[in-house]
């Protein structure tokens, strides 16, 4: 068991992104943690007014500063791939522990991760993927917590406790249909996510080719087709997520699987039949799961919904945090 003395020293790469900006704000609350520095990306994006932030958080935004972010106990990596591949290395040699919200060491896999992360050189010894749910031991231990990516997270959250208990029919196609908000693809505007591309409408994209499916494979171990889907809300995914279960399995066992994995995992919330939304999960670090069951046809659909910005990345990133430090997990979450 780790232990460090309260206030832990953190500091934040990438404070002035959408995910950043997240994780400022909810480690501001957090009262084991003084936030050392939170830095931008250059001079010009330190002096970017965040009105969200006044009179919550007194710090200022600095240019990033390599050498300043080795004096934290602690570096939140909220930065792109490449950054965090490149800046990773440095922390860890200098004993800070790093949590990274960028997919920059999701992939165990050396030529998955060149094809999907060609920045990431190399993977770091004591590296745990970030889901608390089911990776717990392995991040308390950890030197670097590579946060899951937004999709994978509520993918794996719903599918890991049927896969686990064999309930899924792998003959079968297992299918991940998502719905993301425009924050999922961070702060730079694009022709596909600015307002007018994106008010009234709603495209699929990165099918077939989205790098969230290598992670989703990764954990599960059978192949996923992935499709997601841009939707004009600022914020939230939805999954609906269409598999066949094995000869014999039953609403009980299904539910039973489900209940059983997640009994003492506070952010997790079942809610059977009645479907989750995005509106119940907005803002928070929780991740619903329904279900519905066809017995004769062999045919469960369920339907997961995260806050891509909270348990899709800061709320989860600060969730690894206090299982690394040993606070309660819910700690500056609630
Ligand atoms: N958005 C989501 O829903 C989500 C979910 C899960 C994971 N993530 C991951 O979290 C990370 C940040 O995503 P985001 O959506 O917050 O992106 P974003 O809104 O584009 O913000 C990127 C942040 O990184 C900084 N930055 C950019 N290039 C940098 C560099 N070379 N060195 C240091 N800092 C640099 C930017 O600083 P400036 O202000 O100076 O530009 C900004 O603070 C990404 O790796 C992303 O994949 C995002």
């Amino acid at each position: 068991m780790n232990t460090y003395s309260s206030p832990v020293s953190v500091a934040i790469a990438g404070a002035t992104g959408y995910a950043g900006q997240e994780l400022l704000t909810l480690l501001n609350r957090h009262p084991e943690v003084h936030i050392a520095a939170a830095m931008s990306s250059s001079p010009d994006s330190a002096t970017r007014p965040m009105p969200r932030l006044a009179r919550t958080w007194d710090g200022k935004i600095e240019p990033l500063n390599r050498a300043k972010l080795t004096e934290s106990t602690f570096v939140f990596l909220a930065v792109p791939e490449a950054a965090a591949a490149d800046l990773a290395p440095e922390l860890l040699e200098a004993g800070v522990k790093v949590i990274d919200l960028s997919g920059a060491f999701r992939i165990r896999d050396a030529a998955n991760r060149a094809k999907w992360y060609p920045a990431t050189t190399l993977l770091p010894e004591g590296v745990a993927y970030g889901l608390v749910e089911h990776n717990r031991t392995a991040i308390e231990q950890a030197s670097l917590v590579a946060c899951p990516g937004c999709y994978p997270t509520a993918a794996l959250l719903a599918l890991t406790p049927l896969m686990q208990a064999g309930l899924l029919d792998l003959s079968r196609d297992v299918v991940v249909d998502a719905k993301s908000g425009i924050s999922g693809a961070g702060r730079t505007a694009s022709d596909r996510t600015h307002f007018s591309e994106n008010h009234g409408s709603m495209a699929a994209y990165g099918v077939l080719g989205h790098r969230h499916v290598a992670e989703m494979e990764q954990s599960l171990g059978c192949e996923v087709t992935f499709v997601p889907h841009l939707v004009p809300l600022d914020r939230g995914i939805l999954e609906t997520i269409y598999v066949r279960v094995t000869p014999g399995t039953t609403a009980e066992a299904i539910g039973e699987a489900l209940g059983r994995t997640y009994q003492h995992a506070p952010f997790v919330r079942l809610t059977g039949d009645a479907l989750p939304e995005i509106k119940h999960v907005a803002w928070t670090n929780f991740c619903d799961i329904g279900w519905k069951f066809d017995a004769a046809a062999r045919r469960l659909v369920m339907v997961v919904c995260i806050d891509n910005l909270v348990k899709g990345a800061a709320g989860q990133a600060v969730q690894n945090f206090n299982v690394i430090c040993g606070f309660d997990e819910r700690t500056g979450l609630r």
